[in-house]
């Protein structure tokens, strides 16, 4: 089974206090749940997979969330940004312009 869309949430976490900070030292973990609670509510679970991982590369402006096929790339994602995200993107097929870094 191939999803329309495939979102990779940044779940990496480093020490306190190091340099590069890390996605999970400002609220990956809550992004996180926010995406599989919206998957959850609007059943979507064949058309979007929802992926945690390591770090992807822009630690500073995390967390950070890359969505597939578009190779699209957000970052401060908040889980108030999430239903935007499903209603614009992942339902909608444009991009959230204000959150876009790459
Ligand atoms: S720790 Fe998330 S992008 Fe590096």
């Amino acid at each position: 089974m191939k999803p329309k869309h495939h979102v990779f949430v940044c779940m990496n976490r480093r020490p306190e206090g190091h340099p590069r900070g890390s996605c999970q030292s400002v609220g990956a973990e809550e992004t996180f749940n926010a995406f599989f609670g919206e998957l959850e509510k609007r059943g979507m679970f064949e058309e979007v997979f929802v992926t945690g991982t390591f770090c992807m590369g822009p630690c500073d402006k995390g967390p950070t969330v890359v969505v597939y096929p578009e190779g699209v790339w957000y970052g401060q994602v908040k889980p108030g940004d999430v239903t935007e995200i499903f209603d614009k993107h992942l339902v909608g097929g444009e991009l959230v312009e204000r959150l876009k870094i790459m």
